[in-house]
């Protein structure tokens, strides 16, 4: 997305991408873009597909002790969202790039970023096992946490672990419910998502540890039928499966001379929240239009305050992720005092319209920050 702004701003760059194209349009990831997400797409040109064939939700399903509640976004906030899968976004973005005769170098391993306090940084790649450099301009570190660039920024790290994980599937089976259904049981979390009016997205909390040999197919359905409580959800054939851990990271700041972090390079969020694709599309903005009035006015306002001005958005969706994930999951040690704590906790969420505004405004992207 960064490369797609750069070059609609008339300035150059390269993409150096570790995994295949095919490895990169297929890894599947969360699907939710916030209307901010969504409406920059589409002002840079890259949201046709998108807007066909994304899914417009106006709200989500919260279910806890038998009780279904919906927050309706659109009421409270004027704004909704749009879920469409991460990889289908990352389809549409190479696609256009390699249209627009830009330069993705797939399966090119960057193995450091060098001279980033001087005015001609570079990055250390891997040609045929051959350590090579290009030397750049600027370089945006947009390689994920366990990339090269955020180790180079030298910064601070705020981190905190979960005592769980999402164990996701993908299934051909039509989505029971038109919304998303976020269900707090007290064996554990469950998230009902879909990708299309034929493919559903659903995720179980499981123990940090648990593996997949431990949930065969049936172990996996069963699980999801008791948490979910949706009579209408059919098992279907499984395409893809896999567990995610949660983490909370921040990496502060997010730029050091000419490297500036974007991304999961910086942050990470438990996949609560959705808000992962959605901070690292407000970081790229951002950025983008600081990389431009730099070289527009030689003005380098914009790029030093570039951490400052993200870390504002990032730190509230660190917030709002920690804390949809403290109110939805079940804590393994099962403490009772918790347990009774989370539950009033969500009835004062689905009753209390100031409340309901708070989950509403921070899930469709609060940018006031
Ligand atoms: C997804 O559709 O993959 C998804 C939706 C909502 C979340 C996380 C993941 O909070």
């Amino acid at each position: 997305m960064l490369s797609h702004l750069l070059h609609r701003l008339g300035i150059e760059s390269v993409v150096l991408e570790t995994r295949s194209r095919d490895y990169v349009e297929r890894r599947v990831r969360a699907g939710v873009l916030e209307q901010g997400s969504a409406d920059l797409l589409t002002s840079a040109g890259v949201g046709e597909r998108m807007i066909r064939e994304g899914l417009s939700h106006d709200g989500i399903n919260l279910r806890f002790a038998g009780e279904q509640h919906r927050i309706d976004f659109r009421r409270l906030t004027g704004r909704g969202i749009t879920v469409y899968g991460q990889q289908e976004v990352v389809k549409d973005l190479i696609k256009q790039r390699l249209e627009d005769g830009g330069e993705i170098w797939f399966e090119t391993e960057a193995t450091a970023v060098e001279a980033i306090d001087g005015d001609r940084p570079r990055i250390v790649y891997l040609e045929d096992g051959v350590p090579t450099t290009l030397q750049c301009e600027f370089v945006a570190g947009c390689d994920g946490s366990h990339g090269v660039a955020s180790p180079a920024v030298l910064g601070s790290t705020y981190e905190r672990t979960y005592p769980f994980a999402w164990l996701g599937i993908l299934a051909k089976t039509p989505p029971a419910a038109d919304e998303l259904i976020y269900a707090y049981h007290e064996r554990g979390f469950a998230l009902h998502s879909m990708r299309s009016p034929e493919i559903s997205r659903l995720y179980l909390q499981v123990d940090a540890a648990e593996t997949m040999d431990a949930w065969p197919e049936d172990r996996v359905w069963n699980e999801l039928r008791l948490r979910l409580a949706e009579p209408g959800l059919q098992p279907g054939e499984i395409i893809e499966d896999g567990i995610t851990p949660m983490r909370s990271l921040v990496t502060e700041p997010m730029q050091r001379g000419r490297l500036f972090l974007a991304g999961d390079a910086a942050h990470i969020v438990p996949a609560t929240g959705a808000k992962g694709m959605n901070l690292a599309l407000g970081d790229v903005r951002v950025l983008a239009e600081a990389l431009a009035a730099s070289y527009r006015s030689k003005s380098r306002d914009l790029l030093e305050r570039y951490s400052e001005v993200c870390l504002r958005r990032v730190w509230r969706a660190e917030h709002f992720s920690a804390w949809m994930t403290a109110l939805l999951h079940r804590d393994p040690e099962g403490d009772p005092f918790e347990h009774k704590l989370r539950l009033s906790y969500l009835r004062y969420v689905t009753t209390s319209e100031a409340a309901a505004t708070t989950l509403a405004e921070n899930y469709v992207g609060f940018d006031g920050a």
